[in-house]
C-alpha cells in the first residue's frame, strides 16, 4: 500500500481521501482550515500542519483545491509540498480544475525536480467522489499513468487519457465550459418560461423529457423549479465562474471562438457580483431574475 499526501479536504477531497483510506493507503492530510481534517483523522488519516509536512516521505501527492492561487500556494508557497524532500519519481497528481497556463508552469517545476506530474482534473460531484465514481481526465506520460493506476482504482471507475500533460486540463476546461453554457441557458429559459406565465414544474418536466434533456438540464431544472435555497453546496456559482473564465482564456490561447462560453461566464459573473457566489450553481436563476427586476420564488 502507498504512502500518500493529500492537500485540500474540501467537498471533493473529503470523499477521495476516505476512498484512499478505505483501500488501505496511508494518507497524510493537509487542509488550510484544520478542523475539516477531524472526521478524516477519525477514519485513520494523519494530520499534517502544512503541505510540506504532509509530503514528507510519501510515494504520491494529490491536491484538490479551489483555484490557481490555492494550487500555487500548496505546491510552491513557503510551506509548499515541493519544498519537502521528495524522492525522485514521486507522483504529483493535481486533481483541481486549474488554468492551462498554471498547469503547464507547475508541471515544468515538478519535472525539473525529477518528479512525475499527472494532470488529473476530475468530473463528477462530491457524491461521486465519496462513492469512488469520478471520471478522471488525464494528461500524462503513459508510464506515469500506469504507475498511478493502483492509486486511481479507489477513486474512479473510468480514466480518460487525453494525451500528454496539459491535455487533461484542456479537456476539463472545454467540458466544464460546455456544462456552464447548459446551466446558464437553462436558467435563462426558465426565467423566460416564468415570464410567459408557465408553471416551472411543468417546464422542467418538458425540458427534461425533450431533446433539451441533458443530465445538466434534468438535474438543474428540477432544483430551479423547486426553488429551494441554501442547500448543501455541490458546485458553487463562484466555481462555475472560475472554470468558465479559465475555459474562455484557453479558447483564446488556442485561437478558437468562445462567444457562447463568454456569455455563460457573464451570467455566472452576475451571480457572483450579487453576492451569491457561494451558493449552488442552480441559484444562478435568481441572478437572471434580479437582472430584470423580478424577485425569486424561494420556498
Ligand atoms: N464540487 C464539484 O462538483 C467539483 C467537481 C469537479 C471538480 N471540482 C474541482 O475540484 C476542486 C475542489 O473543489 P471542491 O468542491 O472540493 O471545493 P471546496 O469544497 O470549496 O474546497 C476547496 C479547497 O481548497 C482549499 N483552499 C482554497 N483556497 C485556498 C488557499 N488560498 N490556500 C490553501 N487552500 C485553499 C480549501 O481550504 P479551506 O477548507 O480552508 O477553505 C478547500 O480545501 C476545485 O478546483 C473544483 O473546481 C469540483
Amino acid at each position: 500500500m502507498a504512502k500518500i499526501a493529500y492537500l485540500g479536504a474540501g467537498n471533493m477531497g473529503q470523499g477521495m481521501i476516505l476512498r484512499l483510506l478505505s483501500a488501505g493507503h496511508k494518507v497524510a492530510v493537509y487542509n488550510r482550515s484544520p478542523e475539516k481534517t477531524r472526521p478524516l483523522q477519525e477514519r485513520g488519516a494523519n494530520f499534517a500542519a502544512s503541505p510540506r509536512a504532509a509530503a514528507e516521505d510519501v510515494d504520491a501527492i494529490f491536491s484538490s483545491v479551489s483555484d490557481d492561487q490555492a494550487s500555487r500556494l500548496v505546491w510552491t508557497g513557503p510551506e509548499g509540498a515541493l519544498s519537502s524532500k521528495l524522492p525522485p519519481q514521486t507522483l504529483v497528481i493535481e486533481c483541481s480544475t486549474l488554468s492551462h497556463d498554471w498547469v503547464m508552469e507547475l508541471a515544468g517545476i515538478v519535472v525539473s525536480k525529477g518528479l512525475r506530474y499527472i494532470d488529473c482534473p476530475v468530473a463528477g460531484r462530491p457524491d461521486a467522489a465519496a462513492s469512488g465514481d469520478l471520471r478522471l481526465f488525464v494528461g500524462a506520460h503513459e508510464a506515469d499513468l500506469n504507475a498511478a493506476g493502483p492509486l486511481f482504482q479507489p477513486i474512479s471507475k473510468k480514466v480518460f487519457h487525453f494525451g500528454p500533460v496539459g491535455a487533461g486540463t484542456a479537456f476539463k476546461l472545454i467540458y466544464n465550459l460546455m456544462g456552464a453554457i447548459q446551466v446558464a441557458a437553462l436558467a435563462e429559459a426558465m426565467v423566460q418560461a416564468e415570464g410567459a406565465g408557465i408553471d416551472l414544474h411543468v417546464a422542467a418536466e418538458a425540458f427534461s423529457n425533450g431533446f433539451t434533456g441533458s443530465p445538466h438540464v434534468i438535474r438543474h431544472s428540477a432544483v430551479m423549479a423547486e426553488g429551494k435555497r441554501g442547500q448543501a453546496v455541490a458546485f458553487s456559482g463562484r466555481g462555475r465562474l472560475k472554470d468558465s473564465l479559465y475555459g474562455v482564456h484557453l479558447a483564446e490561447k488556442l485561437g478558437r471562438q468562445a462567444e457562447i462560453g463568454k456569455a455563460a461566464a457573464h451570467v455566472f459573473e452576475q451571480m457572483v457580483n450579487l453576492g451569491m457566489g457561494a451558493a449552488n450553481d442552480s441559484e444562478v436563476i435568481d441572478a437572471l431574475r434580479a437582472a430584470v427586476g423580478v424577485g425569486s420564488h424561494s420556498q
